[in-house]
């Protein structure tokens, strides 16, 4: 008779986790494939962490990233720009990179931009800016707040990722051209991925304008809450019509 495998404690899991983690792994590494087909979501896959687990998770990254040299940012940043809210948030925040304001204090979306971010979220969603993610595609700042370049994203996206994974939150949304055309591998312009719901990484994912093309372009802002309101929608479903607050 076969005996039934012992499920690992979550300790155990966690004690996994972090020696594929630790941090001597090696940087840069291969992303874990984007997947546009319907698959586990990750939060079914990692539900046993805690926050606890999680936040030691995040900050394992976070020492790896701090030592990362895998492009030529690193000499000219004055820190790295992790990650802002909840290991625990439903919601999950992608922009581009960190500009002066996040540099100087070590947060992602702290300047103008990030104040209308937090104004989206805490007027439109209708919860406080810690209950959501944030994090950016690069964590450290291009000088002269320049897009990354390919191989920028290629060598920090894999931070992302691992964040992601470990948060493993309920939606993504993207915010702007550049994280849009990551997760959905395309140059497409973002009038064609707004709007719809697309499948990355076993989760739906939000285009929506970045904050500060809205301060450039107050009157898209119209458009970012309907994204706002789908997100909504499809969270809404995700937590059997329970939860969803935007109006
Ligand atoms: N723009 C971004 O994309 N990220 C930030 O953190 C700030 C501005």
């Amino acid at each position: 008779m076969t005996r039934p495998r012992k499920e690992p404690s979550p300790q155990e899991r966690l004690k996994n986790w972090l020696s594929i983690l630790g941090p001597d792994a090696l940087i840069p590494h291969t992303p874990p494939p984007l997947t546009a087909s319907p698959m586990a979501s990750t939060r079914d896959v990692l539900q046993p962490f805690s926050k606890k687990n999680k936040e030691q998770i995040l900050q394992a990254i976070s020492e790896r990233v701090k030592k990362c040299r895998a492009c030529g940012l690193y000499a000219s940043r004055k820190q790295v720009v992790l990650s802002d809210g909840s290991p625990d948030a439903d919601i999950f925040f992608i922009g581009e990179a960190p500009g002066a304001q996040e540099d100087h204090q070590g947060i992602p979306f702290v300047g103008p931009a990030g104040q209308l971010l937090t104004r989206i979220i805490e007027q439109g969603i209708k919860i406080p800016r810690n209950e959501t993610f944030i994090a950016n595609i690069l964590k450290c700042r291009p000088p002269g707040n320049r897009r990354p370049l390919p191989e920028e994203i290629q060598s920090c996206s894999p931070f992302l990722l691992e964040q992601i994974r470990c948060v493993s939150p309920k939606i993504l949304i993207a915010l702007g051209a550049t994280a849009a055309r990551f997760f959905l591998k395309t140059q497409a312009p973002m009038r064609s991925l707004r709007g719809r719901v697309h499948q990355v990484l076993g989760l739906p994912l939000i285009v929506t304008w970045h904050p500060s093309y809205l301060l450039r372009r107050p009157e898209a802002k119209v458009e970012t809450w309907r994204d706002i309101q789908l997100a909504m929608k499809v969270l809404e479903k995700r937590n059997g019509n329970k939860g969803a607050r935007a109006e």
